[in-house]
């Protein structure tokens, strides 16, 4: 048998559903051997007793999504997964959208053109469907299912890229055809275009309003119909970015009654609160614009209960990177806009991991094991990676994060996104990955970034498999 290329000694092993003690070891990229005493490797690492958990798998992330102009992304593959590494995700799994008029496979097309020679963790791509042609619906989309793009993002809001209710229906239908999983953004477009027009009549147009325009009762209600939908097409579907309360409450109703719901919520609605896109009529508060909302301080610990009880399957960061003073960014053209116009979105790649591990881990909200499970074990298991991608295992990659717990007060200058704030700015943390590998190789050193662009692989995902399969 040939030598181990790497070993990681004396390790914490968390997986999402154990703890152990043992040494890793690592040959071709992946885990060949885990056990105590391994014979030495040609390279070694003494994790000395710090908890190592699977790399991040980031299931909900914008890199280089074409936009209508001037708004543009400001992380493109290289920047977006440069910073994913340094805060320990090792998988990016980011949006082929297609644009309306356009063909589906020319959005997949451009978008590897994209990444390609760029990425340097590993990746694979969701679609957005935005135009449910026939064409789409009967050739494009099961084709590219079976090609290893098993998942795909409807939305319910945004009037370049929402759906109806029979646009719905239909794709859904695809979705249980094909054995792929329909990620849904859950808001209704037309109670908050009445609510802005409103609030725009009113004068009423600085950030702070853009929480007024995106109530609860908006995400409640295209929650309850995108579950109905699902329900009468007899498909499981994964809501995202779930923000609060009401949605929550339609998603236990669902599960109550037996249907397969699975939810996703992201750092924003832990961390923020309505607050953060302002208290005046400040503009400062564009930087925290993204959509739905950030709610209430009481809110927060509905998503960390849901978090807990395993409401939530996965947690994500969904990262949509916009500069706060460049002119394609918050403001577009150089100027302070209504609220409308502002580019939704914020950063959250980098310090998805190091959050929930601070704040839900050390601060005694969520298990060690939870913490996997909702950052790595779930979302791989969801979009067919799982078990090469989202735990530590042998034949499985060597994606590994080796944690650092200290406190430090995070600042935008220690991230690697090309984005020029965090939302987080100022936050006392109390761990940051020490070590980020991806498949043996070492991306992030707890200094710098140490891996390659080109290096990240495609990844074709296969069936999910969150659920038993169907016979
Ligand atoms: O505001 C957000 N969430 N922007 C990103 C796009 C999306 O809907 O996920
Ligand atoms: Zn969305
Ligand atoms: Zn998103």
């Amino acid at each position: 048998m040939p030598d181990l290329d790497l070993i990681i000694r004396n390790a914490r092993v968390a997986t999402a559903s154990d703890t152990f003690h043992c040494d890793i070891g690592i040959r071709a990229g992946r885990i060949a051997l885990l056990g105590e005493g391994l014979p030495a490797g040609l390279r070694e690492i003494d994790a000395a007793g710090r908890t190592v958990t699977p790399g991040g798998v980031d299931a909900h992330c914008h890199l280089d999504q074409p936009m209508e102009g001037p708004a543009k992304m400001a992380d493109d593959f290289l920047s977006g997964t440069r910073s994913a590494a340094c805060g320990g995700t090792t998988t990016v799994i980011p949006f082929a959208a297609q644009a309306k008029g356009e063909s589906l496979a020319a959005a997949v097309q451009d978008y590897h053109g994209r990444a390609e020679g760029k990425a340097s963790v590993d990746y694979a791509f969701h679609l957005i469907v935005s135009d449910p042609t026939p064409a789409v619906l009967t050739q494009e989309l099961p084709a590219l299912i079976a090609q290893g793009y098993t998942s795909f993002k409807v939305y319910m809001t945004y009037d370049d890229l929402k759906l109806d209710d029979g646009q719905m229906l239909d794709v859904l239908d695809v979705a249980r055809q094909h054995g792929a999983l329909a990620m849904i953004h859950a808001e209704n477009a037309d109670c908050i275009e009445w609510l802005t027009k409103r609030l725009e009549a009113a004068g009423r147009t600085a950030p702070r309003w853009h929480a007024h325009a995106r109530p609860m009762l908006v995400e409640r209600e295209a929650t309850h119909r995108a579950i109905s939908l699902s329900q009468l097409v007899d498909v499981p579907i994964l809501i995202v970015h779930v923000s609060g309360r009401e949605a929550i409450e339609q998603i236990r109703w669902a599960r109550s009654h037996g249907l397969s719901v699975f939810a996703e919520t992201c750092p924003q609605y832990l961390f923020l609160t309505a607050e953060d896109l302002g208290i005046d009529d400040s503009y400062h508060g564009a930087r925290c614009i993204c959509s739905p909302p950030p709610r209430d301080k009481a809110n927060q610990q509905v998503i960390w209960d849901g978090l807990a009880d395993g409401l939530f399957t996965v947690f994500s960061s969904d990262h949509a990177p916009f500069t706060y003073e460049g002119s394609d960014g918050k403001k577009p053209g150089g100027e302070e806009v209504a609220f409308r116009h502002i580019p939704n979105g914020i950063p959250g790649l980098e310090t998805r991991l190091s959050l929930l591990y601070s704040e839900g881990v050390l601060g005694g909200r969520i298990t060690l094991q939870k913490f996997v499970e909702l950052t790595s074990t779930n979302p791989a298991k969801a979009y067919g990676l799982h078990p090469r991608k989202g735990t530590i295992a042998v034949g499985g990659d060597a994606d590994l994060v080796v944690w650092d717990e200290r406190d430090f007060t995070l600042r935008n200058g220690q991230l690697h996104h090309a984005v020029d704030y965090t939302p987080y700015e100022g936050m006392r943390l109390k761990a940051w990955p020490a070590l980020t590998l991806l498949r043996g190789e070492t991306v992030w050193d707890g200094q710098s970034f140490t891996g390659k662009a080109g290096r990240g692989k495609f990844l074709p995902c296969g069936t999910p498999t969150l659920l038993p399969r169907r016979s």
